[in-house]
């Protein structure tokens, strides 16, 4: 599919990009938004090793800053194709719907897709009934 390769491009550029002196697990992600824009993001570390920030987080923040505030698909990439962290996940829960489609790649060439519903099925909500 052109438009997921497109995505697993972009991912593996911005994970070329990574800041990670400290785990040596670069990662980067490309999401589409609602408007057909590509976003991208790599992870940040920090020597404080809370101010990190994973490669999901920062496209969704490139996204908002760029105006956008839905997107419909976020392509992860590091070398063992690994899942989003839980607070990613939250974070993407504010910005994209259940059937939100993650795909994570590797180098390899393999890759899974999976929804963000399936991922997190429970979000944190200030509603009780959502
Ligand atoms: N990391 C991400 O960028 N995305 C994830 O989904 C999980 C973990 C980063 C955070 C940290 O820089 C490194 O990977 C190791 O945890």
């Amino acid at each position: 599919m052109p438009l997921e390769e497109d995505l697993r491009k972009k991912a593996f550029e911005a994970q070329s990009r990574a800041y990670a002196p400290y785990s040596h697990f670069p990662v980067g992600a490309c999401l589409l938004a609602e408007d057909g824009s590509f976003f991208t993001g790599c992870n940040v570390e920090n020597a404080s090793f809370g101010g990190t920030v994973c490669a999901e987080r920062v496209a969704i923040y490139h996204m908002v800053v760029g105006g956008g505030r839905r997107f419909s698909t976020l392509y992860v990439y590091s070398e063992s194709a690994s899942l989003p962290c839980g607070l990613c996940l939250q974070v993407m829960g504010e910005f994209a719907p259940r059937e939100a489609r993650v795909i994570t790649g590797d180098g390899t060439g393999s890759k899974r897709v999976i929804t963000l519903g399936e991922l997190l099925p429970v979000p944190f909500s200030f509603s009780k009934d959502t």
